[in-house]
């Protein structure tokens, strides 16, 4: 087969994913991306292998102030399975959802299929969360990933509506930068890769 004329060379993405990197979540601050952006991000996000064409996956936005009313949420239930929280604790789970403009939670929906098994429609899902940051980032906005103790929660899983077959693959926070992206050790090549040949 001969290559297509049509290259697909971007060295100015191999550049950026060199240098991709999430924000911490106490640096994000506003703006967070407009609504044509968002469309975008979340285009991008669907926009990964999928098995079968499933789309074993779905969003959850947390804008303006639902992300208060969904704080409310966090507060009760952290006091229900927290009987020791203290009103600090409350308090910061009623602003969690404040830290950022923006709060995309990603729902892993598995869904029962002769051939694609359970394990590769939840790594889609995976993809889509590593799309979904690539895409913040490129657009110029800062991202966070994060599960906490809410990803995990039954009790939240359930004032969100999940079903029997879903969870969360996590929540990803989206604003701005307010420090210089730094970095963080990244594994040595040498450590994960080997080179398979027959014994
Ligand atoms: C599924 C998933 C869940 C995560 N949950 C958390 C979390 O709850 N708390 C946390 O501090 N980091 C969490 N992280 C890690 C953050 O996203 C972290 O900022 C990220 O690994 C930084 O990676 P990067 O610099 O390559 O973008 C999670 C990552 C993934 C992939």
């Amino acid at each position: 087969m001969t290559a297509s004329p049509e290259t697909t060379a971007s060295p100015e993405t191999i550049r950026f994913l060199l240098a991709r990197r999430s924000a911490k979540i106490v640096t994000i601050v506003e703006p967070g991306p407009s609504p044509e952006e968002l469309t975008t991000i979340l285009t991008i996000a669907a926009r990964v292998p999928d098995h079968g064409k499933l789309a074993p996956w779905r969003f959850i936005l947390f804008e303006g102030e639902a992300r208060a009313a969904f704080g409310e949420v966090l507060a009760r239930r952290f006091a229900e399975v927290e009987p020791r929280a203290t009103p600090d604790m409350i308090a910061f789970e009623r602003a969690r959802f404040l830290r950022a403009p923006v709060v995309v939670g990603i729902v892993s929906s598995v869904q029962d299929h002769v051939k694609v098994p359970a394990w590769e429609q939840q790594l889609s899902a995976g993809a889509v969360g590593a799309n979904m940051v690539a895409a913040c980032e490129a657009l110029g906005y800062a991202p966070a990933w994060l599960t906490e103790w809410y990803g995990y929660d039954e009790g939240i899983a359930a004032a969100l509506g999940l079903g029997p077959n879903e969870r969360m693959a996590g929540f990803v926070y989206i604003g701005s930068r307010s420090v210089p992206k730094d970095d963080r050790p990244r594994p040595a090549l040498a450590d994960v890769v080997t080179t398979w040949s027959p014994r």
